[in-house]
């Protein structure tokens, strides 16, 4: 897998558990908790003897998994975690030699920055995907939002304090690549191998993490004069008509159709924080995307499109 690669399979993926492990014993049935909730990515973090074994027994196991080390120090423990099978490098602050290391062994690095200086470091050893550590205790999205400024370029990491409750924000920000935290997988749910728990707490943030909400309720209808007599008839019920070439907008919650379009009775459009990562997620779900109907911006990310499949005769639309 290419840096490329990985980095969008960690946008796509959107979140990264942050292990702590205190027994190697109990590493795979913790990553295939992960993988049940549809998370095959973590984070081992160097904070116990464990996390070398750890690592080496998932990356065996599951080789197709997101393996990375974290709270990596030193360029010392970058080489044992790389030699135990670690895909990619995570630490808490930023140094210099672990980052030249890893540049040097083609290893992904991702240095942890909460200032605009250790940013400018990164940035200036080329690095353009960065942890914003601790993100809550340094100003959490407002200083993302500050970030995203001057440092356009790059696409951040965030944990520390982050959980299923102010997970949204983050999820929200343009400039977050995924979201990590210790929430899932907290040193007691592996002690107790409370795997269901674990799996279920993967479950609920990765649904979290996509932000579906009800847009708009598309309706067909087969021409402009029947879409008018509809808006009509919505126009009592005190909504406001807004003509356009191809519907009429009531309010922003109903659009009447000027023709019969997608859906056999019409279209339900959801929001979403992310689409391409909400179609990575739709992905496992059965769904897939019509690619016709894709549009996307001048950075080349999909601003709507509409999925193959029905929910109760109508079709899904995914809008940001
Ligand atoms: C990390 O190293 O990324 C943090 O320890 C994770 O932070 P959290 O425990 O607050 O989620």
């Amino acid at each position: 897998m290419t840096k490329e690669e990985l980095f969008t399979t960690f946008h796509n993926i959107g979140l990264v558990p942050v292990v702590k492990i205190d027994d190697a014993e109990k590493a795979v049935p913790l990553a295939k908790a992960l993988i049940d909730g549809g998370i095959p990515c973590a984070e081992i973090t160097f904070r116990t003897d464990a996390a070398e074994e750890a690592i080496k027994r998932v990356t065996k196991a599951y080789p197709e998994m997101l393996v990375g080390a974290g709270t990596v120090i030193n360029p010392k423990l970058a080489e044992k975690a790389v030699a135990a099978g670690a895909k990619f490098i995570v630490s808490a602050g930023f140094n210099r030699e672990t980052v030249e290391w890893c540049l040097s062994h083609n290893i992904p690095v991702v240095p942890g920055v909460c200032t605009p200086s250790e940013i400018e470091m990164g940035l200036s050893m080329g690095l353009t995907t960065l942890k914003f550590f601790p993100a809550e205790a340094s100003g959490g999205v407002a200083m993302l939002k500050d970030f995203s400024g001057p440092f356009s370029q790059v696409k951040f990491m965030t944990t520390g304090g982050i959980n299923i409750n102010n997970l949204q924000d983050y999820a929200k920000a343009s400039n977050v690549l995924a979201i990590g935290g210790s929430w899932m997988v907290k040193a007691d749910l592996i002690n107790d191998e409370k795997w269901d728990e674990i799996t279920r707490l993967c479950k609920e943030a990765r649904i979290k993490l996509q932000g579906f909400t009800l847009a708009h309720v598309g309706i067909n209808l087969p021409d402009a004069d029947a879409a008018a007599g509809a808006a009509d008839e919505f126009a009592k019920l005190g909504m406001e008509i807004k003509n356009g070439n191809s519907s009429i907008f009531m309010n922003k919650e109903i659009e009447v159709m000027k023709k019969n379009y997608l859906g056999k009775n019409g279209h339900l459009a959801f929001r979403c924080n992310d689409i391409e990562r909400a179609i990575y997620f739709l992905k496992d779900k059965g769904f897939t995307v019509n690619e016709e109907t894709v549009k996307k911006d001048a950075k080349g990310k999909i601003t709507v499109c509409y999925l193959n499949e029905e929910i109760g005769g109508f079709a899904i639309h995914l809008v940001k």
